[in-house]
C-alpha cells in the first residue's frame, strides 16, 4: 500500500485514478510515500524521510524546496500543458478583441442605458466607432511553439489565418503535433515585420525578459495587434507605451494588469485568466496523479523538474530506482554492487538532467538480498536515494 498525502484540495478525478486497493489517500497521512499540492508553501514544512516524489497540480514550482529534495533524491514533478487549452482559448478571444471592439462597444452600450429617445437609432448612430477587421487572411506570428503556442498556431491556421512561426528550440513533440501549414520565420525579427498579430508563448527567464523592447519594437509591421498571455515582463513597458502612442501597435492585449496601462484605449487587458477553468483544474490534478502513481508503482519519471525523463520496459523480476549526482564513475559503482552479490542485470537504463541523474536496474529475483543491495548502493558516494520499485513474489 502506498501513501499519499495532499496538500491542497485536488480535484476528485485527479485523486478518482489511484488504484483504491493500492494507494490510500488523506491530507494527514503520517509517513506518506507521495505528496500531492498546488500552492501550498511546502519551505516552511519538514519534509517526512518517508517521501520520495512530490507532484504539484500546475507548471510552477517555486512553493518547493527543489535544491532540498534533489539532495534527497525526491524526485519533484509539475504538469506541463495541463492548462494549454484553457490559455489557447482565451489567447483565441483576445486575438478577436484587439480585432473587432467589442470589449469597447460592449462597454459604450451600457452608457445607453439612460439615454433619451430610440435605442436602436442610437445604436446604429454609434456603432461606426467600433469597426474592426477580420482575422481570416491576415497573418499571425506566434513567437514560441511549445503547449500553448502549437495549440494557438493551429486553431488561427484553421480560422483561415496565414500562420508563421519561431521557436529556434522546437522540440520533436511539438514539431510533431503543429499543422504542417504553419511556416517557419527565419528570426524574431523576420517574424514581427510579417505579422499583423503577434502572440508570444514563451518562459520568462533572462534571456527572454523584455523580449519586446525599442529594437524589436522597431522591425513590427506598422499597425501590429500584439497578445502576451504568456508574462507581463516578456515587453519592456516604457517601449510598449511608446509603440502604442506613435501607432506601431493597434491593440495591445494581456492577461497581466499593469498600473501604466489601464485606462489606455488600445491596452484590452483580462486579471490573469488564463488558466482559470475548472477543466484546467482537473487536467492538472489528473496529470499529477498519473505522474505519481507511475513512479511509485514502476520507478517511471514524466514531468520532473529535477530529474531526467526515464522509462523502460520492465523485463526483470525486481526493478531497483537509484537518484544520484550526474558525476563521473557511478554507473560503475553501482553495477559493481550488483556483481558483488552475483546478480544479473538484465536490463538497466540511466538518465541525466543537469547535476542529477536516475538510474532503473531491473534484475533476476533477490530473493533476500534486497535490503542489503540497497543498503549498499545508498552506501555509494554521491547516490542520494535507492529503493527497490517492484519485488515479484519470490
Ligand atoms: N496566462 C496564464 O494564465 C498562463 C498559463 C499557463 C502558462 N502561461 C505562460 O505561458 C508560457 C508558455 O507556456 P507553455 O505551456 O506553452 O510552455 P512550453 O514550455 O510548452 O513552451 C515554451 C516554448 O517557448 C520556446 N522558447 C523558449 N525560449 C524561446 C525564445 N527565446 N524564442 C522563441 N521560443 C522560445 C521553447 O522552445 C518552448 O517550445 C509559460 O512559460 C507561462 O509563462 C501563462
Amino acid at each position: 500500500m502506498y501513501n499519499i498525502r495532499t496538500l491542497n484540495n485536488i480535484s476528485e478525478k485527479g485523486l478518482n485514478k489511484f488504484p483504491k486497493d493500492e494507494f490510500e489517500i488523506s491530507d494527514r497521512m503520517e509517513n506518506p510515500d507521495g505528496i500531492l499540492l498546488r500552492s501550498f508553501d511546502m519551505h516552511q514544512m519538514e519534509i517526512p524521510e518517508s517521501v520520495k516524489g512530490i507532484a504539484r497540480a500546475g507548471a510552477g514550482t517555486n512553493n518547493i524546496p527543489i535544491d532540498e529534495c534533489s539532495k534527497r533524491g525526491i524526485v519533484v514533478f509539475n504538469t506541463p500543458g495541463g492548462n494549454a487549452n484553457a490559455v489557447k482559448e482565451l489567447v483565441i478571444t483576445g486575438l478577436l478583441l484587439s480585432s473587432r471592439k467589442v470589449s469597447q462597444g460592449i462597454e459604450w452600450v451600457k452608457t445607453l442605458k439612460d439615454a433619451e429617445g430610440d435605442i436602436s437609432k442610437a445604436t446604429e448612430a454609434g456603432k461606426k466607432q467600433f469597426v474592426g477587421p477580420e482575422i481570416q487572411g491576415k497573418t499571425l506570428g506566434v513567437i514560441g511553439l511549445g503547449a500553448i503556442g502549437v495549440l494557438v498556431a493551429n486553431v488561427a491556421q484553421k480560422l483561415g489565418m496565414d500562420v508563421i512561426g519561431y521557436d529556434p528550440y522546437l522540440s520533436i513533440d511539438a514539431a510533431w503535433h503543429l499543422s504542417s501549414h504553419v511556416h517557419k520565420a527565419s528570426s524574431m525579427e523576420d517574424l514581427v515585420s510579417k505579422s499583423d498579430y503577434i502572440t508570444i508563448h514563451v518562459p520568462l527567464n533572462d534571456s527572454t525578459r523584455n523580449t519586446f523592447n525599442k529594437e524589436l519594437f522597431s522591425k513590427v509591421k506598422k499597425g501590429a495587434r500584439l497578445l502576451n498571455y504568456a508574462r507581463g515582463e516578456l515587453v519592456e513597458t516604457e517601449a510598449l507605451i511608446e509603440a502604442l502612442n506613435d501607432g506601431t501597435l493597434s491593440c495591445y492585449a494581456t492577461d497581466f494588469p499593469m498600473r501604466e496601462l489601464i485606462g489606455m484605449k488600445n491596452v484590452i487587458t483580462t486579471p490573469h485568466l488564463g488558466a482559470s477553468t475548472p477543466e484546467s483544474e482537473e487536467n492538472c490534478a489528473e496529470m499529477a496523479s498519473k505522474e505519481l502513481i507511475n513512479f511509485l508503482k514502476y520507478g517511471i519519471i514524466k514531468n520532473s523538474v529535477n530529474f531526467p525523463n526515464c522509462d523502460v520496459p520492465y523485463t526483470g523480476k525486481t526493478r531497483i530506482s537509484i537518484a544520484n549526482r550526474n558525476v563521473p564513475n557511478m554507473i560503475g559503482s553501482i553495477t559493481a554492487v550488483f556483481a558483488k552479490e552475483n546478480l544479473n542485470i538484465d536490463n538497466m537504463i540511466n538518465k541525466s538532467k543537469g547535476m542529477w541523474a536516475y538510474t532503473l536496474i531491473d534484475t533476476d529475483n533477490i530473493d533476500g538480498k534486497a535490503e542489503s543491495v540497497i543498503e549498499e548502493l545508498k552506501k555509494i558516494d554521491g547516490v542520494v536515494s535507492a529503493r527497490v520499485v517492484i519485488k515479484e513474489a519470490e
